[in-house]
């Protein structure tokens, strides 16, 4: 490791300078937590394609891909193109435009439970809102999450994030007796807590894919069984595809599993690396934000805010989206490389590792304490994460391949197949 730190140092001359600078403006130098990484993370200055660029010139073969947002690669010239076009013409209106009439359009057809959209500028804005809708609608107060489930720094969300599941994440998050958080994948266990808080509950919220929490697919009867629970109990089943809708085919992951669930959230891809969120749903739930004849006591106060809709958002995305359409092979090819890396990594460290994920993303997992499967998060917290940082410092140090330390990786179409080869070899280098 002391020497993947020296090698780093050396390489790094520029990016330290530039990184004790935003120590002085920045708590811990970053603007969101996770992007800090030891000794220092590295400065970047461009991006292209595949590759992410920084102060000192080094490479790198980019597999965080702006927080998995990034499913065309790095300015794809469509995207680009679209973008410029509309620059030209300004970039902030603040009233409704035809840029987001058209992404809407796209989003509805894909994405049947997008009878009603409402765009926001994070995925965590609109989980917040469809928590606040899902409260609305029923006259219900407490919102079940997944132990190890991800929906952005939203305080009504803010519970049972991290390992060990049971403390409070954070000071200053009020009410946390509204949420209670159930086990990934385990129904029989989740159903004994649901059931307790029953007459309470206002919804359930879960990732198809748990992102933050280990990359982990959900079982598609675990889903349909908390549905089914939800429609029984006249509570709303919230789904979070902001890192699935759209990652894995045109669209969102739920039609595959023949789910129907009540709000929809997206974010990341739909924004095509600008910033967005999602809140669809169905027509007779979304109506409760309706602020036209409707009481204060009757409706659900949400957003948008200043810059929701905005033109530059839009149009990335619907660019974004059209290039997706249009790109028969781009889900093919994506999700082939991820079955290939899957089963590639898990040769190279042979018995050590699990490799979870689904398509185009993935996550490798170094076993310990008799942990034999990874198919919830206490599971994936119990592996070695510090080795897993190593193991991506030492590609971010040696071999010009970046994963964000400790998290998943996502490919992007344009990364390809002499990439992965790559990423594979420098696997095969890596000592502990
Ligand atoms: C599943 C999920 N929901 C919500 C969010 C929050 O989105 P944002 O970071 O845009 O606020 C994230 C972010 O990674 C996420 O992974």
């Amino acid at each position: 490791m002391t020497d993947y730190i020296s090698e780093y140092k050396k390489k790094t001359k520029g990016s330290v300078k530039l990184f004790d600078k935003s120590l002085k403006f920045h708590v811990n130098g970053v603007s969101h937590n996770i992007r800090f990484f030891e000794p220092y993370p590295f400065v970047v200055k461009s991006s292209s394609g595949k590759n992410l660029v920084d102060v000192d010139n080094n490479k790198y073969t980019d597999y965080w891909m702006g927080h998995w947002s990034l499913i065309l690669g790095h300015g794809p010239k469509p995207v680009k193109d679209a973008v410029k076009k509309q620059i030209e013409k300004s970039w902030m209106y603040g009233t409704v435009n035809e840029q987001t009439i058209k992404l809407s359009e796209l989003i509805s057809k894909a994405v049947p439970v997008a009878e009603k959209i409402r765009y926001v500028t994070s995925g965590t804005e609109a989980t917040m809102y469809a928590v606040r809708l899902a409260r609305s609608v029923t006259g219900k107060n407490i919102i079940a999450k997944i132990d190890g489930g991800w929906h952005g720094y939203t305080s009504d969300l803010l519970k049972s994030v991290n390992w060990p599941f049971t403390e409070s994440e954070s000071t200053g998050v009020v009410n946390e007796e509204k949420i209670v958080s159930i086990p990934f994948n385990d129904f029989e266990k989740s159903l004994e807590i649901l059931k307790k808080v029953s007459n309470d509950l206002a919804g359930i919220i879960i990732e198809p894919v748990l992102g933050g929490g280990g990359c982990i697919p959900a079982n598609a009867d675990y889903l349909k069984g908390i549905q089914e629970f939800c429609k029984k109990n006249n509570s709303l089943f919230i789904l979070d595809e902001i890192v699935t809708g759209f990652r894995f085919r045109f669209g969102c992951l739920y039609p595959t599993m023949n789910l129907d669930p009540d709000i929809v959230t997206l974010g990341k891809i739909v924004g095509g690396g600008m910033p967005i969120g999602v809140m669809c749903g169905k027509k007779e739930i979304m109506e409760y934000s309706n602020t036209k004849g409707k009481k204060k006591t009757e409706r659900s106060y949400i957003g948008g805010g200043t810059f929701s809709a905005n033109p530059m958002s839009m149009t990335s995305g619907f660019a974004t989206l059209t290039e997706l359409k249009s790109g028969k092979t781009i889900y093919s090819k994506i999700n082939s490389l991820g079955d290939f890396v899957r089963k590639e990594i898990t040769k190279v460290f042979d018995g050590k590792v699990i490799v979870t994920g689904k398509g185009s993303l993935f996550m490798t997992h170094f076993v310990k304490d008799g942990v034999t499967e990874v198919i919830n998060s206490s599971q994936a917290a119990k592996c070695d994460t510090s080795l897993l940082n190593k193991y991506h410092f030492k590609m971010i140090a040696h071999d010009g391949i970046f994963f964000l330390p400790g998290k998943l990786g996502a490919i992007s179409n344009a990364h390809t197949k002499e990439d992965i080869k790559k990423m594979i070899n420098a696997t095969e280098n890596f000592q502990e």
